[in-house]
């Protein structure tokens, strides 16, 4: 194992993926930002060096566990606090997980405006054989930036220059892949590709469809899978998700094809189908180039989703089915006006950001580490005791669909209910699988419900959330304050309190 270190500046820089020019965030004034590659069990430094002047900033490793580096975590006001401008501040862990995963700013809804990438762990001893890997990122875009998109969310009259209601989403103006509109992706003959794809989304998931070449599915969010033959359906991937397929070329070069990708419309406008906005086009287009000197096929539209329910999936280590369960955790998910603005509840409860980052406060406060009340009712806290076996129950109480995820954890997903079946009934399904799926994140269907389990073995403070910005920002977040009696001598690093301190906080634990 080795360490892999990067030093990044992140900065404002101009970008046009989808022709118009906009300011985005990049990182060492280029934008899309980097891919990262690491070899399993290497470890992972990264300096950032916040010189956007106006924002505060941060990254959050997605899927990522961290275990016994909890303060690596990312999440402001969780783990850190947010890193205001003209301040540094390094994570630095160890990555012993294999897989596609991604890193992203975790501070106040900032990733969408361009702050976001790829980072893939790469494993000597991957279980199946390929020829060379290709990464693939989805995302819908916008023309504005976040701190205005949210005004207009949150907004109490309608925002009619934008097609945007008051309390709804506002609408990408296009689809992204890997971060442009006009995505050329060569391969070559007879191989085998394995190609990790990532969604990087605010709001709306993708379906995606390669012409002539089907996937088979081999990892779903860090999880090996066996192989899953998926033929000619698209793939439907929820915001924050990643799934590896191989697929196979041509053994010719006689042909180019083209990938089409298309923002889920069952996310964006519901209940009602697509609307005739005036020039609105959720697809985007890519191509598998085999050769330069060949035409490139046209694009088209689709808005089908052949879906394809990834709780089916088998993972490769045949890991069994958690049991017995020592406890079971509901949550109910809710849409809320508060004051005429748009907020989410879960039990009730919407969240608000923390001064304190939680994590610090269960550092600070002793033997009151376990008592839910020190961490504020805003924080919507969970403490699990060590080495529980939790179950969740997610009610989804509400029209639109939520890609749920849980910091932390890779958890069981035992089932999820179709759209429109009200709460969990209690008993599970018949064909519960012994060998569940294992996730970070996964898409609950309009008013439906989903069980997971994980063993609380991890001690860290971990937020439980629905990964569509607007509604993080919204409040539809929890905290799962895991084990804190358990999180030992875990001490922060001083450059992580000086960022506190430079924010305005003070931090009185160990240093
Ligand atoms: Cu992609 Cu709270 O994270």
């Amino acid at each position: 194992a080795k360490t892999v270190y990067y030093d990044w500046s992140i900065d404002w820089v101009t970008a046009s993926p989808d022709g118009f020019s906009r300011p985005v965030i990049g990182i060492n004034g280029q934008w899309p930002c980097p891919q990262i590659d690491v070899d399993l069990n290497d470890r992972l430094v990264v300096t950032i060096h916040n010189n956007l002047g106006n924002e505060s900033t941060g990254l959050h490793w997605h899927g990522i566990n961290q275990y016994g580096h909890a303060d690596m975590d990312g999440s402001a006001g969780t783990a850190q606090c947010p890193v205001p401008p003209n301040s540094s501040f390094t994570y630095d862990f160890p990555v012993n997980q294999a897989g596609t995963y991604w890193y992203h700013s975790h501070t106040q809804g900032q990733y969408p405006d361009g702050l976001r990438g790829p980072l893939i762990v790469h494993d000597p001893n991957f279980p199946y054989h390929f020829d060379e890997e290709i990464t693939m990122t989805f995302s819908d875009w916008y023309h504005e930036q976040m701190p205005t998109l949210l005004n207009y969310y949150q907004s109490t009259a309608d925002v009619t220059n934008n097609s945007i209601q008051a309390g709804q989403a506002p609408i990408p103006e296009s689809g992204l892949i890997n971060d442009s509109q006009n995505n050329k992706i060569h391969v070559k003959p007879g191989k085998t590709y394995l190609i990790h794809m990532i969604d990087m989304a605010n709001f709306p998931g993708v379906a995606v469809y390669f012409d002539g070449h089907p996937f088979t599915a081999v990892e779903v969010d860090g999880t090996y899978t066996e192989q899953h033959f998926l033929g000619d359906q698209n793939l439907r991937i929820a915001p924050a998700q990643r799934w590896s397929v191989l697929i196979t070329t041509k053994n010719d070069t006689s042909k180019n094809f083209v990938i089409f990708a298309t923002l889920d419309v069952n996310m964006l406008f519901p209940p009602h189908g697509i609307p005739s906005i005036k020039g609105w086009n959720g697809n985007t287009t890519a191509w598998l180039v085999y050769d330069d000197a060949k035409p490139l096929p046209p694009q088209k539209t689709f808005y089908s989703f052949d879906f394809f329910d990834d709780v089916a999936l088998v993972p490769y280590d045949r890991a069994p089915l958690l049991e017995p369960v020592d406890r079971r955790i509901t949550m109910n998910l809710q849409n809320a006006s508060i004051d005429g603005i748009t907020r989410f509840t879960i039990n009730d409860v919407t969240y608000l950001p923390q001064k304190v980052p939680s994590l610090y406060t269960a550092l600070t406060v002793g033997n009151y580490s376990t008592d839910p009340v020190v961490y504020g009712e805003n924080t919507n806290p969970f403490v699990l005791k060590y080495g529980e076996i939790i179950e969740l129950v997610i009610n989804n109480h509400h029209e639109n669909l939520h890609p749920m995820h849980l910091h932390g954890h890779q958890f069981q997903v035992l089932e999820r209910s179709y759209p429109d079946t009200g709460v969990f009934p209690g008993t599970y399904m018949a064909n519960v699988s012994s060998t569940p799926i294992r996730r970070d994140t996964v898409m609950l269907n309009k008013n439906g419900w989903s069980v997971w389990r994980f063993k609380a073995d991890n001690p860290g403070v971990w937020l439980f959330h629905c990964h569509v910005e607007y509604h993080i920002t919204s409040g539809l977040m929890a905290t799962m304050v895991e084990a804190p009696d358990h999180l030992g001598n875990l001490k922060i690093p001083k450059d992580h309190i000086q960022a506190c301190k430079n924010y305005g906080m003070e931090y009185q634990g160990n240093a």
